[in-house]
């Protein structure tokens, strides 16, 4: 079994960002400059934009944390993502999810510039990536099928069975596997909370992305000797033991399943380290240009 190090990975990532970074400047270019917008005090939306920020340090990006009370109003977090839109150095910006309920996500995603929308959550980019035509892939599925092309996980021919069909993770990383490309050409069954029997599917993957947001949901006895195992989940669940007063699980049973599989990914240090590491390389994507243009 192997341990498939998302920490380690998202490290040499960053580190052959700050190459190209380094490259840009010397070479008299603009500082890559990403900008995040939080509303409200979400305790874990505060963790992810503080190591979203901290990356953009590590790789030598220029970073904006635009700060917003939870009492803003719709109209004035539409101005904010005009006004970002409009700003000529910054060259992607995300805001972080969740938004306070009175405010509509929908809306405030419609009205991110898609050539800025380094989160890839805008129509634009979903449906360019589902058509195959050059995108901003969410970060999340941006770094799994990272990690599966840098681990040589062979995907052609597998079948994959997601678990969770959100709009972030699941139903983008079905299309992903699906699509005819070195990570892709994976016969693909998504499943959800309707799904009937859910175990007996999964049994029958050799692949599994667990994105369902429940602890420890992926037991043993679900998964096939020899199967990928791909947790997405960060759950807390309290725990007086440890110093924060919680810990995070997967939605994986590590311990049962790892005895198993044949690649796991632990919970923390894998697939969320690669997710900022993912938002840096789109980043650096909409510095140069590179999807849209000029
Ligand atoms: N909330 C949870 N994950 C994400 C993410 O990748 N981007 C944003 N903007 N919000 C999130």
């Amino acid at each position: 079994m192997t341990i498939i190090d998302g920490k380690d990975l998202s490290q040499k990532i960053k580190s052959e960002i700050a190459i190209e970074v380094e490259k840009i400047k010397s070479a008299g270019g603009k500082t890559p400059h990403l900008a995040a917008v939080l509303v409200g005090e979400n305790p874990a939306s505060k963790v992810y934009v503080r190591n979203k920020v901290r990356s953009c340090e590590q790789v030598g990006f220029k970073s904006s944390l635009v700060q917003k009370d939870i009492d803003i109003t719709e109209e004035e977090l539409l101005e904010t993502v005009h006004f970002l839109n409009n700003d000529p150095d910054i060259d992607g910006f995300i805001v972080q999810l969740p938004l306070p309920k009175h405010i509509n996500e929908e809306l405030v995603t419609l009205a991110i510039d898609p050539k800025k929308d380094v989160d890839g959550f805008h129509p634009v980019n979903f449906g360019r990536m589902a058509l195959g035509l050059p995108c901003y892939l969410p970060a999340t599925p941006f770094g799994i099928v990272t990690m599966l092309d840098r681990y040589n996980i062979e995907t052609s021919g597998k079948h994959a069975v997601v678990i969770g069909r959100s709009n972030i993770v699941g139903t983008p990383m079905s299309i992903l596997l699906s699509r005819k490309a070195k990570i892709g050409n994976c016969t693909v069954t998504i499943t959800h909370s309707r799904t009937k029997d859910l175990p007996s599917v999964v049994r029958q993957a050799d692949i599994i992305i667990a994105a369902i947001g429940i602890p420890n949901f992926v037991k043993a006895d679900m998964v096939k000797e020899g199967a990928v195992v791909i947790d997405v989940g960060i759950n807390r669940v309290d725990d007086d033991t440890a110093k924060r007063g919680y810990r995070l699980v997967g939605d994986v049973d590590y311990q049962g399943v790892s005895e198993k599989c044949s690649f796991i990914t632990p919970v923390p240090g894998g697939v969320g380290p690669m997710t900022v590491t993912s938002l840096m390389l789109n980043t650096l994507k909409a510095s140069r240009k590179e999807i849209y243009g000029e």
